[in-house]
C-alpha cells in the first residue's frame, strides 16, 4: 500500500514516522490534525497496520466523499465501538436498515415536530436557567440542561426520573468508547476485565431504565419515543436503539456548542450587548420566541455559526471506502478510512479570511449554503446530522434566554482547554461569573 505514496500528489508518513504521527494524534489530536495538513497538504496518507487512513482537507474532496460518491462509503469499523450502547441505531447502522431508519426518524425532525419541541425547550429553559448572580461552571450547567431537554424531547420523561443513572452511565461509556477508538488493542466487551464488567453493568442499567420508560410511555406530551411506539413502524428493540442514539448524539454536542458560545461571548462582551439589543427589537421576551422570529435574530445566528466554525462540536468524523475509488485523481483501495475534519478545513485561510479570528459578522454577509463543504459542522450529504434543526433551535432559544437574564465574564485567570474526545469539550469546564441584568 505504500506504493500509493509514490504518486507525487499524495503525501503522508511511512516507517517510524507513521508511528510518530500516530502517537502525536493520540496525545494532542487538535494540534496534530492542523500540523498534518500543513506538513503534507490536502490529502494525507497514513497506512497504519490494521487501519489505513486517508485524511482529506479540501472542500471538493470532502464533497466527493460525503455527497457525490457517498454510495461507495460506509461509516466503517470504528463506529462498531458504539454498538454495545447504540445497537443498530441511525448513527451506526448501514445499507437498507439505515435507509429505513432515516425515513422513519426524519418524521420526528420535520418542521411541525420541531415546533412542538420548541415549546418544551422554552419551558425547560425557563425553569432550569434561573441561577442567581455568581460563579458557575457553565459546561456543567449546559450539560445538565441539554440532558433535561433530551429527556423530555426524546423520552417524554422528567430527567430526574433517570438522570443520575443515565448521565453517569453515558459519560463513562463515552469515555471508554473514545479510549477504545484511539487504541490499537482492545479486549472485546465479553472479556471480563474490571472495565468491561463495569461497562456491562452500566449498559444493563441503561437498558432497564429505557425499558421501564417504554412500559409507561408519557402520554399527552410530544416526544420521540411515544411517537415511534404509536407509529408501529419499527420494532421495540429498534426504538430503544434510536432513542439512545439521539440521547448520545444530541446531548453532549449541543451542550459543548453552548459552552463555547458562552466563552466567546465573554471574550467579546460587545457581542453580548448586540445580541441582547437584537432580541429587544423583536419586541418579545426570550420565552415567547417562535422559530418565525429567528429571521430577526441574524446576529445571534451568526454567533452560533462562527462558533460552529472555530469550535465544531464534532471536530472529525470518518467514512470507509467499500470498493476502490478515485479521490482527487488518486487511486484509493477498498477498506480505507477517509477522515474529514471540520476542525481543520473550517480554519483554512484559503476559504476563510483571517481564519482564526472569531468574527460573527462574516456569517451575516455570507449565509450558510447547504452545499458548502468549507463549512460542515453537521456533516453533509445523506448521512448528515438529522438533529441540525433541533440543535440550532435549542441553541438560539437558550442563548437568547442567557443574554436576557445575564451579563457575564470569565472567572479571572481562567483559560479553557479544548480537548477532542468524541466531541470538542473543554477539559477544565467553563468558569463564568454571571451577573443578572
Ligand atoms: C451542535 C450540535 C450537533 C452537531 C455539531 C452535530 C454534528 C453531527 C455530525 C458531524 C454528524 C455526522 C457524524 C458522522 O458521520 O460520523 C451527525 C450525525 C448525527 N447526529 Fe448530530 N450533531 C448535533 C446535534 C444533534 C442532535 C441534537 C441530535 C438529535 C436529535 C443529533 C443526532 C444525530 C444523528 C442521529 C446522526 C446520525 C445520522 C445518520 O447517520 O443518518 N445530532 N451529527
Amino acid at each position: 500500500m505504500e506504493a500509493i505514496l509514490e504518486n507525487k500528489q499524495l503525501q503522508g508518513a511511512t516507517g517510524i514516522d507513521l508511528y510518530r504521527w500516530g502517537f502525536r494524534i493520540k496525545n494532542n489530536p487538535l494540534k496534530t490534525y492542523v500540523d498534518m495538513h500543513e506538513t503534507f497538504g490536502d490529502m494525507v496518507w497514513m497506512p497504519w497496520p490494521g487501519k489505513t487512513c486517508l485524511f482529506v482537507y479540501h472542500p471538493d474532496l470532502i464533497s466527493y466523499v460525503l455527497k457525490e460518491n457517498h454510495v461507495n462509503y460506509t461509516k466503517g469499523g470504528q463506529y462498531d465501538e458504539l454498538k454495545p450502547l447504540l445497537g443498530e441505531g441511525l448513527l451506526t447502522s448501514e445499507g437498507e436498515l439505515w435507509r429505513n431508519e432515516r425515513r422513519v426518524m426524519a418524521k420526528q425532525f420535520h418542521n411541525p415536530a420541531i415546533e412542538d419541541y420548541t415549546k418544551i425547550i422554552l419551558d425547560v429553559t425557563s425553569r432550569k436557567l434561573n441561577m442567581p448572580s455568581g460563579e458557575f461552571d457553565m459546561a456543567i450547567v449546559f450539560n445538565r440542561l441539554a440532558l433535561d431537554l433530551a429527556g423530555q424531547i426524546f423520552f417524554g420523561a422528567d430527567v430526574d426520573q433517570f438522570s443520575e443513572s443515565i448521565s453517569e452511565g453515558l459519560t463513562y461509556e463515552m469515555e471508554k468508547v473514545n479510549e477504545r477508538m484511539r487504541s490499537a488493542l482492545n479486549f472485546p466487551l465479553a472479556f471480563p476485565t474490571p472495565e468491561n464488567m463495569k461497562r456491562r453493568k452500566i449498559l444493563k442499567n441503561m437498558d432497564a431504565v429505557v425499558a421501564s420508560i417504554m412500559k409507561n410511555p408519557s402520554e399527552g406530551k410530544t416526544n420521540v419515543l411515544s411517537s415511534l411506539m404509536k407509529s408501529g413502524e419499527i420494532p421495540d428493540k429498534q426504538i430503544r436503539d434510536e432513542v439512545l442514539t439521539l440521547l448520545m448524539a444530541g446531548h453532549e454536542t449541543t451542550s459543548n456548542l453552548l459552552t463555547w458560545i458562552t466563552w466567546y461571548l465573554s471574550l467579546y462582551p460587545s457581542w453580548q450587548t448586540e445580541v441582547r439589543e437584537e432580541l429587544k427589537l423583536t419586541g418579545k421576551k426570550a420565552s415567547e420566541l417562535t422559530r418565525k422570529d429567528f429571521v430577526n435574530l441574524p446576529k445571534l445566528r451568526a454567533v452560533i455559526d462562527e462558533t460552529l466554525r472555530l469550535m465544531p462540536p464534532v471536530p472529525a468524523f470518518a467514512r470507509m471506502t467499500m470498493k476502490p475509488d478515485v479521490i482527487g485523481g488518486i487511486d484509493v483501495p477498498a477498506n480505507v478510512t477517509v477522515v474529514c475534519q471540520p476542525w481543520v478545513t473550517q480554519r483554512d485561510g484559503r476559504w476563510w479570511k483571517d481564519p482564526l479570528a472569531w468574527t460573527p459578522e462574516r456569517f451575516i454577509d455570507r449565509p450558510v449554503l447547504r452545499d458548502d463543504c468549507t463549512f460542515f459542522p453537521f456533516a453533509r450529504g445523506p448521512r448528515s446530522c438529522i438533529g441540525e434543526e433541533l440543535a440550532r433551535t435549542e441553541t438560539v432559544l437558550i442563548i437568547a434566554k442567557l443574554v436576557e437574564l445575564y451579563e457575564w465574564t470569565l472567572v479571572p485567570g481562567f483559560v479553557p482547554e479544548p480537548v477532542h474526545h468524541l466531541t470538542l469539550q473543554s477539559k477544565n469546564g467553563m468558569k463564568i461569573l454571571l451577573k443578572t441584568v
